[in-house]
Formats: C-alpha cells, sequence, structure tokens
C-alpha cells in the first residue's frame, strides 16, 4: 500500500493550471524531494496533500483511503495524519516553545502528564530542551525551524511535509539541519515529501528525487 497517492490529480487557479494530471506513490518511509524550478506547482502539490485545497479533477489518497476527489476534500487537513513545516507556517509569536508544541497534543486529548514527557522528550531529541520557556522571536531561524519541526513530529503524522523548511537560513545551518532532519527520520521512521529548488539539497536529503517543471513531473 502507498502511504500518498496521486491518481491523475489536475488543479488549476482560474484559468492557470498549475498541475497537470500528476500521477504519484509514496512508499512508506520514503524521503520524497520534489525539485524543480518556481511555479512549476510544488506547493501547489502541498497543499492538496495536507487537505488545504481539493483537486479539480483527480484522486488523492492517504494510506489506501481517498482523502480529495474530484473538487471535493472528504478527510479535513486535521484529520490525514500529516504533519506540515511550511517556510511561512511559523511559530505562533505569543506562544512559549512548550506551548506551541502542546497546543496540537491538547487538541488530541492527552492529559498534562502525558504532555509534558512527550514535549520533553521531543525537545531532547531535536536538542532544545532548555529552551522550553522562550517565546519564538528570542530564538535564532534555525532553532526556530527545529522547534517548528518538533511540533510536526510530537504528533507522530504518517506523512510530514516540508515545503522549503531551509531556505530562509545561511548555507552552513542548512547543510546542518539536512543531517539532523534525515537523522530524525531514521529514528523515528515517517515519510517525508519534502519540497526545493536546490539540487544539493534534494539530493542530501531525497531517497528519490521528482522532478517538475510547468505542472508535470519531468521525465526527461
Ligand atoms: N492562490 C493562487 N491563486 C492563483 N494562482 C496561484 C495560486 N497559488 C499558486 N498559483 C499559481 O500556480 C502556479 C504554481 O504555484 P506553486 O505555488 O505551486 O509553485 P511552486 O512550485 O511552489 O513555486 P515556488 O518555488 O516559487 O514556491 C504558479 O504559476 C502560481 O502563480
Ligand atoms: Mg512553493
Amino acid at each position: 500500500m502507498k502511504i500518498v497517492e496521486l491518481d491523475s490529480v489536475s488543479k488549476s487557479y482560474g484559468n492557470e493550471r498549475a498541475l497537470d494530471k500528476i500521477s504519484l506513490g509514496i512508499e512508506q518511509g520514503e524521503r520524497i524531494v520534489i525539485l524543480g524550478p518556481s511555479g512549476c506547482g510544488k506547493t501547489t502539490i502541498m497543499r492538496l496533500v495536507a487537505g488545504f485545497i481539493p483537486p479539480d479533477s483527480g484522486i488523492v489518497s492517504i494510506a489506501g483511503k481517498i482523502v480529495s476527489r474530484d473538487g471535493k476534500i472528504i478527510v479535513p487537513p486535521r484529520k490525514r495524519g500529516v504533519g506540515m513545516v511550511f517556510q511561512d507556517l511559523a511559530l505562533w509569536p505569543h506562544m512559549s516553545v512548550k506551548a506551541n508544541i502542546e497546543f496540537g497534543l491538547k487538541a488530541k486529548g492527552f492529559g498534562k502528564p502525558e504532555r509534558q514527557k512527550m514535549i520533553r522528550d521531543m525537545l531532547e531529541l531535536v536538542g532544545m530542551l532548555e529552551y522550553m520557556d522562550r517565546k519564538p522571536a528570542e530564538l535564532s531561524g534555525g532553532q526556530q525551524q527545529r522547534i517548528a519541526l518538533a511540533r510536526a513530529l510530537v504528533l507522530e503524522p504518517k506523512v510530514l511535509l516540508m515545503d522549503e523548511p531551509l531556505s530562509s537560513l545561511d548555507l552552513d545551518l542548512n547543510i546542518r539541519l539536512r543531517k539532523e532532519i534525515i537523522r530524525l527520520h531514521d529514528k523515528l521512521g515517517f515519510t517525508m515529501l519534502y519540497v526545493t529548488h536546490d539540487r544539493d539539497e534534494a539530493t542530501d536529503i531525497a531517497t528519490r528525487i521528482i522532478t517538475m517543471k510547468q505542472g508535470r513531473i519531468d521525465l526527461s
């Protein structure tokens, strides 16, 4: 069974075709990187998998269950088991690191002692335990992305979507966090769909690279 499957998915914005009959299957545990130039449809694929937008036509499935099809969202984002780290999906600025991570755990109904333990374990895993009580503005860019990663992973997503998560960081830090992400992936075993337009970053991160061009998968 594929953990994520797109079957002939198309999506237009007005009369602009962002995705043209994309078909793509992702196996459990893969690290898929979608690589392609600005405007080729990478973020649109992420939004479709997350469930923020429906496809105009085609089917999106997660873990064998149809979650969207032909203009309809069948399973809403919060019920998809999908975690997200997007460049523009920032931490909540008014909340501490701890509260940022705790939010989703509360929503899922975990009790307080359980939440405390999960938060500590996850912060330890990303090397940020001592920053628990800071606000996002008191952290560096790389530290903020570690917390964003922790916030997503603590909910044990089936699939983790990462859209240019490192592109705002300088190259040294970018390269260090690539290694960090791979380490977490190896340890926790989630399935990853990662977007970048940087070929080196793609090569480092991916177990499989998918190249896109103008709304299509580029097989050339
Ligand atoms: N909300 C929207 N309304 C109208 N057009 C949109 C919208 N979102 C995306 N598009 C268009 O759809 C196409 C694909 O956009 P998308 O954001 O998926 O590209 P991308 O590959 O993620 O690009 P980038 O690397 O710049 O982030 C682009 O031509 C874009 O202008
Ligand atoms: Mg994008």
